[in-house]
């Protein structure tokens, strides 16, 4: 039997992903299961068989129907030992689980401890995983930002104002960086590259003697910079300013055309390999091809931001 199950922080995409197991799974003559609660959920045995209407309908939502948990109990081999018992109960040795890094790591040590298989689907809005030039959900992400920046624009332009936007990202400053070149922003703070407010200040001061009405700067969390950049737009550029952190908006939204396209395709792979062998591996999408990496091939890197992307943001770093 096999299942699925969601990890971490939820991501538009991830329903798309459920249907396609319903359906794919009973295509390939397998009963397929959910695991409701992510980890929380496998260590209480919250497991139920899954039927074509449960995902009736669930194509356009955003979020997880059968939702996610961040689990410590399964730190702790006593909890994962019951989540074995949990899944032998239903016979279930096949698992795909839709989560980032943490997830995958301590799916790994519970493939190695048990007889189970797991593929992993990098799903996050984060786009933080090594290995993977694309995770689940990253792409409607993307599209919210623009939606609210493109607004956030709107009102900005109309009173001579500046807006400082934070985006959510973790460590990882990618969704700051594309929301910052696809909105035209000024600006853009990200943990990969070194900013100079100097520059910056010269290069703004100029452009508001020249006329500039407006400005827009896009600051990643994980910069932890945006107070920063916001008092320093009002005492040093001497701009009227305001803050907006975009938030949990972020991880909302239906999913977009590109999310269920690729969440299809994902699943599809996974559930292919998963009857092919006793894997326990993480599906990915690098340069424009899907393949299957080692656990450790993934986890024990940290994601890196591609040059060509970094070197296209500089000019607003500066
Ligand atoms: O990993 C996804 C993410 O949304 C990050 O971008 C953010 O830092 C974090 O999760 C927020 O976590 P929580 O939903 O627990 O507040």
């Amino acid at each position: 039997m096999i299942a699925i199950m969601c990890s971490g922080g939820d991501s538009s995409g991830m329903n798309p992903a459920i249907k396609k197991f319903v359906d794919y799974a009973y295509d390939k003559n397998l009963t397929p299961y959910f695991i409701y609660d992510g980890l929380e959920g496998l260590i209480d045995g919250n497991i139920k068989e899954a039927w074509h209407k449960d995902v009736a309908g669930i194509m356009h939502l955003g979020g997880t129907i059968i939702r996610t948990s961040r689990s410590k109990r399964f730190y702790k081999f006593s909890n994962r030992q019951t989540a074995y018992n949990n899944l032998k109960k239903y016979n279930i040795d096949k698992l795909i689980v839709l989560g980032g890094d943490g997830s995958f790591k301590a799916m790994d040590i519970f493939c190695q401890e048990f007889d189970i298989s797991f593929i992993g689907v990098p799903s996050t809005i984060d786009n933080d995983i090594n290995g993977t030039d694309y995770c689940l959900g990253v792409d409607t992400s993307l599209n919210v930002i623009k939606n609210a920046l493109d607004d956030i624009r709107d009102t900005s332009s109309s009173f001579k104002r500046a807006f400082v936007v934070e985006t959510m990202g973790r460590n990882c400053g990618y969704l700051a960086l594309i929301s910052a070149l696809t909105s035209g922003a000024e600006i853009c703070i990200i943990p990969e590259i070194e900013y100079d407010l100097n520059s910056l200040q010269k290069r703004l001061s100029q452009e508001i003697k020249n006329g500039r009405s407006y400005i827009l700067a896009v600051v990643s969390e994980a910069t932890n910079d945006t107070d920063k950049i916001k008092q320093w737009i009002k005492t040093d550029l001497k701009f009227e300013v305001r803050e907006m952190k975009l938030g949990h908006i972020q991880r909302g939204g239906s999913p977009s055309v590109y999310d269920r396209l690729m969440a299809f395709e994902f699943i599809s792979y996974s559930i292919d390999r998963l009857m092919q062998d006793k894997v326990n591996e993480i599906i990915v999408y690098k340069d424009s091809k899907f393949k299957f990496l080692k656990v450790d091939e993934v986890v024990n890197d940290i994601y890196k931001i591609d040059n060509k992307l970094l070197e296209l943001v500089k000019k607003l770093t500066k």
